[in-house]
């Protein structure tokens, strides 16, 4: 982090009547990061964002956005942020330029500045030439940058993005990352939550929410060092029930789990040194025949998998 964090969250917490939705949740962002805040449905991370955006008070802890405390300045936080919400914000029935110039002016730009901001706005979504059509007609992915390019009229230090690729298909969701990343580089802070655990790939760092508490805060390579320690191996041929079966009691075989048409097999860190000879423990075991074996690494979806089991409420519980 250069020059200190641009993002302090201290305890930060919202009660809404007997039902913690954000609880005592610390971390810093750094200026020019682009941090993931991860989490399933209904773990706290609007609430987050909501209160970091000043649009919703704490009831509990505290946290300054780009040197501004939250509670004390709610209007100085939403002067020095973009917001993206996680519900499509711009209006349908109005053409790309307009809604550009509306969302210009909230953001209390007038004249020339509003003028430039909104052709570069329009450079930004790649929509110079589409400033007549109509929002409506817009495809999804192109919509979600022209949100994007909306949400920096006023080209804010930061801007907190809320799953702004839901429903984006692939090409367009890579798309989409390039201008985050290239964004970040010139020094824009990125704040973003995704259901797409690819996309966290890309984050300098990822914060994992559970039920309301941040349970992981790492890069995505710390995280994956963390909590999927070993080798994992991916193994073709083979249905995950019998290679469990086949490989029951093999004291260096952490897990077995099945992933697409494949099946991970995770082994302790030093236990055989390439695919090979983990290839020569299934052939020990009478497996070898028409497998194929591949070395391949812990995604972020393995580390979800298990911070979730770790820390989640109990199904039951969740359900009351
Ligand atoms: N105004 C509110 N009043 C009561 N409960 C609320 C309110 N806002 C949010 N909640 C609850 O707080 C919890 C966290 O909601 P939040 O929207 O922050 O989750 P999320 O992580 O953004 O989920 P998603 O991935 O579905 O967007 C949910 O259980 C939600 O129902
Ligand atoms: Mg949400």
């Amino acid at each position: 982090m250069s020059g200190g964090p641009i993002i302090t969250v201290d305890g930060l917490t919202r009660v809404f009547g007997s039902f913690t939705a954000v609880d005592h949740v610390s971390f810093e962002v750094g200026r020019g990061e682009i941090f993931g805040y991860l989490g399933a449905n209904g773990a706290g991370k609007t609430t987050t964002i909501r209160m970091l955006c000043g649009l919703l008070a704490p009831t509990g802890g505290r946290a300054e956005v780009a040197g501004n405390d939250i509670a004390k300045h709610p209007t100085r936080v939403k002067r020095a942020i973009g917001y993206m919400s996680q519900r499509f914000s711009l209006y349908l029935d109005l053409e790309v330029g307009e809604n550009l110039e509306f969302f210009g002016g909230a953001y209390g730009l007038s004249g020339a500045r509003r003028a430039a901001r909104v052709e570069a706005a329009l450079e930004l979504a790649g929509l110079r030439d589409r400033r007549h059509a109509m929002t409506r007609d817009l495809p999804g992915g192109v919509r979600q940058r022209l949100a994007l390019a909306s949400a920096l009229l006023h080209e804010p230090a930061i801007v907190f993005l809320d799953e702004p690729t839901a429903g984006v298909d692939p090409a367009s969701r890579r798309d989409f990352w390039r201008l985050i990343r290239s964004l970040a580089a010139a020094g824009t802070t990125v704040f973003v939550t995704t259901h797409h655990l690819d996309e966290a790939e890309y984050c300098a760092r990822v914060g994992l929410m559970v039920d309301g508490r941040l349970v992981a805060l790492d890069t995505p390579r710390g995280l994956k060092r963390e909590h999927v320690p070993g080798h994992l191996w991916s193994v073709g041929g083979v249905s995950a029930g019998r290679l469990a079966e086949a490989l029951r009691g093999e004291p260096a075989v952490l897990q077995v789990q099945p992933f697409g048409n494949r099946v991970h097999v995770r082994t302790r860190l030093g236990s055989f040194a390439d695919a090979k000879s983990f290839e020569g423990l299934l052939t020990g075991r009478g497996l070898a025949a028409g497998l194929t074996v591949e070395a391949t690494e812990a995604t972020l979806e393995d580390v979800f998998l298990e911070l979730v089991a770790a820390h989640g409420r109990p199904a039951t519980e969740a359900a009351s």
